[in-house]
C-alpha cells in the first residue's frame, strides 16, 4: 500500500531523513516515534507532496508520489501538527467545500453527522477564526473522514484534544482502518502508540533505528514499555 523506499532528505549539507524504508500495509495504523528534530514532520511532508526529496521513492498502490501528484493526492489526506482552516469560513462551509473539491456525493448529511460526533453542531455556523485550536483540529479529522482517503497522515493528531475527543479519535481510526484506510501517525504519546498502533517505527536523527510490532520491539522483558524502550533507544 504505503511504500517508503531509501528516503533521503538533505537541507544543504544536513541530513534530516537518512535512507528511511518504511511499508504500510492497507487498513494498518502505523506509528512514527521519534525525538524532537529525528526527521519525523520531514518524512510526512514528503508523503503527501508538499517536500520534495533529495532521493528515494514513495508509492501508494504502487503509484509514485513524486512523478503523479495529481494520482496520488486524491489518494492521501495531510492533517499537519499546525491546524490550518480558512477563518472567514463557517466549520459547515469548510466542510462542503472539502466535499466540493474532492466530488464527495449527498454530502449533507454525512457533514452533520461528522460535526454531531466530535460535539460541534452547535458551532458549526459560527466563522473558524472563533474556534480554539482543539476544535479546528477536530474540524480538520471530520474533513479528512468526509473525504474517506486510502492514506491519512496525521502529525501530532492530539495535541491540544481533550480526552473525550482523544477517545472519539481512536474510534474513528478503528472505524477507518476496518473500511481499508491506512494510517500514518507521528506522535510522541508512546501510550497511545501502543494501545493502537499495529506497526510503529522509531526515528533519530533521520535513521530508522526500530521498528515492527510494538510486542516485538519491547521484547520479552514483561516489566519494560514502550516508553522505557525508547528511551533506551534514543538516548
Ligand atoms: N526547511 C528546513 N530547512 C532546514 N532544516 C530543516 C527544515 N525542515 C526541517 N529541518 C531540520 O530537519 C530536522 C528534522 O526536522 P523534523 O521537523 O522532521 O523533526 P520532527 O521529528 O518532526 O521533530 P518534532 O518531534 O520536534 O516535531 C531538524 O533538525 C530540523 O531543524
Ligand atoms: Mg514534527
Amino acid at each position: 500500500m504505503l511504500k517508503i523506499e531509501n528516503l533521503t532528505k538533505k537541507f544543504g549539507n544536513f541530513t534530516a531523513v537518512d535512507s528511511v524504508n518504511l511499508d504500510i500495509k492497507e487498513g494498518e495504523v502505523f506509528g512514527f516515534l521519534g525525538p524532537n528534530g529525528a526527521g519525523k514532520t520531514t518524512t510526512v511532508k514528503i508523503i503527501s507532496g508538499i517536500l520534495k526529496p533529495t532521493s528515494g521513492s514513495v508509492s501508494i498502490d504502487g503509484i509514485d508520489v513524486i512523478n503523479n501528484p495529481i494520482e496520488s493526492k486524491k489518494m492521501i489526506s495531510y492533517i499537519p501538527d499546525e491546524p490550518f482552516v480558512y477563518p472567514y469560513l463557517t466549520a459547515r462551509e469548510f466542510l462542503r467545500f472539502i466535499a466540493e473539491v474532492y466530488k464527495i456525493e449527498n454530502y449533507n448529511d454525512k457533514i452533520d453527522e461528522l460535526l454531531s460526533f466530535f460535539g460541534l453542531l452547535d458551532y458549526a455556523d459560527l466563522l473558524l477564526s472563533s474556534y480554539s485550536h482543539g476544535m479546528k483540529q477536530k474540524l480538520l479529522i471530520a474533513s479528512v473522514v468526509l473525504r474517506n482517503p486510502k492514506v491519512m497522515l496525521f502529525d501530532e493528531p492530539t495535541v491540544g484534544l481533550d480526552p473525550l475527543s482523544v477517545k472519539k479519535f481512536k474510534e474513528l481510526i478503528k472505524r477507518l482502518t476496518l473500511a481499508g484506510t491506512s494510517v500514518f501517525m507521528c506522535t510522541h504519546i508512546l501510550e497511545m502508540a501502543e494501545k493502537i498502533c499495529d506497526q510503529v517505527a522509531v526515528i533519530n536523527k533521520g535513521k530508522i533505528i526500530a521498528s515492527g510490532k510494538v510486542k516485538d520491539i519491547i521484547g520479552h522483558d514483561k516489566d519494560k514499555n514502550l516508553e522505557d524502550v525508547f528511551l533506551e533507544l534514543t538516548s
